[in-house]
């Protein structure tokens, strides 16, 4: 594997090695020094167009626990604001010699780009390119989920787990690797969203639903993902207000009460709580979030090694 672009990269084989290989980064996360030196004399540049807390800074940790040299480079106070394009800014940087190309951009495509043109050599990471996928998120996902359910007699495997991705789906990276990666590994994938924000690909789909009471009856769901409602993609009124929008799709006290003891609520970040998820949703024993951005370093971990060392996939 050259670069990891999408959630569809990976088949099913690559998907649970990078998942193995992410919980054995878990143990190096674990222990007194967490670091190896797998990736000493490699250069990582984390070049990010877009805002980020989780996926910048764990990709920096990551790329240090294996002890990479890392460069963090943000548009904002960079020479982007005089005009410098996406070509020049990460030719400028593999210029100083970087080996992989971590990249945040809020264009749709904007990693297969940086790709597949001859502009760079660099291994390329998609961190999230506009409404398209984030797929290092759904690897976190994906994991928080297989370590959530290994008590069940299914262990790791995430075959027929009912899985009901809530929210924002049309403006939604994580949704849209969500529904490719958990699909690969064998998980019974449902959305829930109001129909203004929901894809025209899926509005047809057998297991969408347009109500969370609906859905959270129909599905009887093992793990319910709530989504951020991106309000900074949205140039029109997609729901009546927010409190009807938190009314009819958040997750509330009520509806946490309405689950199994044992269904997992993940949110990528950051929540808009008191929106898509209340305070006693976000803060109960069922919620993963922290695990979520725990497992972000491990994962990010396996990536880089991956791509960088040649390893498995
Ligand atoms: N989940 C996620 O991508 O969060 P950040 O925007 O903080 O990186």
């Amino acid at each position: 594997m050259k670069h990891l672009l999408s959630a569809a990269d990976l088949d099913r084989g690559q998907a649970i090695s990078l998942l193995d290989l992410a919980e054995d980064m878990s143990d190096v996360n674990d222990r007194e020094v967490k670091k190896l030196p797998t990736l000493r004399g490699k250069t990582v540049v984390n070049l990010f167009f877009e805002d980020s807390t989780r996926t910048r800074i764990s990709f920096e940790l990551a790329a240090k626990r294996l002890s990479a040299d890392v460069i963090n480079f943000a548009a904002k106070g960079s020479s982007v604001s005089k005009g410098e394009s996406l070509k020049d800014t990460a030719q400028t940087l593999e210029a100083m010699g970087a080996d992989a190309i971590v990249l945040r951009h809020s264009s749709s495509g904007s990693a297969y780009r940086l790709a597949h043109t001859d502009w760079v050599k660099s291994a390329i990471v998609n961190a999230g390119d506009g409404s398209h996928e984030h797929p290092t998120q759904a690897l976190l996902d994906a994991m928080t989920i297989r370590q959530g359910v290994s008590n069940n007699p299914r262990g790791k495997d995430l075959s027929g787990l009912r899985i009901l991705i809530v929210g924002d789906i049309s403006h939604s990276r994580v949704a849209r690797s969500n529904i490719i990666l958990l699909s690969t590994l064998g998980a019974e994938v449902h959305v829930c969203g109001p129909t203004t924000l929901v894809p025209s690909s899926l509005i047809e789909a057998e297991r969408l639903h347009f109500l969370l009471d609906d859905a959270i009856r129909s599905v009887n769901p093992d793990v319910v993902m709530m989504l951020r409602v991106q309000q900074e993609r949205m140039n029109a009124s997609f729901f009546p207000t927010e409190r009807e929008y938190a009314r009819i799709w958040g997750l509330n006290k009520s509806r946490l009460a309405r689950l199994d003891d044992k269904t997992l609520i993940l949110h990528p970040g950051p929540m808009n709580r008191g929106l898509e998820i209340d305070a006693a949703s976000a803060d109960s024993k069922n919620s993963q979030v922290l695990n979520q951005v725990k497992n972000g370093v491990s994962v990010r971990m396996a990536v880089l090694f991956t791509l960088l060392s040649g390893g498995p996939s």
